[in-house]
């Protein structure tokens, strides 16, 4: 049998607009390994999508049911894991997913992450339209950057080109691995 390209799951992190689901599937098909995106994941199990749910249950509803799924994964994943921008809640989820496989942040400044969200469309966190989408992704990221930062690997990911960073995840992977 032939050696797997990436010998743990892959766990992608950081901001909405980063990039996580086009790139986790684009490392996915690259490293011909499963693509699995944990909104979608969430959206099956609760039979609606996220919009619906933080409008008719709340979002710690959808926290709670989003780190329960995320804690499932993490026990079965294989291949790539695209997580939602909040989805490392605390320290407890991050030691998990370090656990079980490589954490990658994928880390574009917030003017490009603007730039991609300015529709806002689908994303209830910013949907305070009084608010500035600048703003509201610079507060975001400040809470959660000392979650992002511990990922095993971060890249800038700002080429706009996903077959471009899922090369560079892959080869710093495997640099991982091969020293694992
Ligand atoms: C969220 C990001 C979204 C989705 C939900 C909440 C967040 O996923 O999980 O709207 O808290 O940043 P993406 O990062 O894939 O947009």
């Amino acid at each position: 049998m032939s050696t797997p390209a990436i010998q743990q799951p892959v766990f992608l992190c950081g901001m909405m607009g980063a990039g996580k689901s086009t790139v986790g599937q684009a490392l996915a098909t690259l490293a011909t390994l499963p693509f699995t995106d944990l909104d979608r994941e969430v959206e099956t199990t609760a039979g609606k999508s996220i919009a619906e749910i933080f409008r008719d249950d709340g979002e710690p509803a959808f926290r709670t049911l989003e780190s329960s799924l995320l804690l499932s994964l993490a026990e079965s994943a294989a291949g790539v894991v695209a997580l939602g921008g909040g989805a490392l809640q605390n320290q407890h989820l991050v030691d998990h997913i370090k656990l079980q496989g490589w954490l990658v942040f994928l880390n574009p400044p917030i003017d490009l992450l603007a730039k991609r969200l300015h529709h806002r469309k689908g994303r209830p966190l910013l949907q305070q339209s009084d608010r500035a989408l600048r703003d509201i992704l610079t507060e975001k990221m400040e809470q959660r950057l000392p979650f992002y930062q511990q990922a095993h690997i971060t890249v800038s990911a700002d080429s706009g080109k996903p077959d471009e960073t899922a090369q560079q995840i892959l080869k710093k992977i495997r640099t991982h691995e091969g020293n694992a």
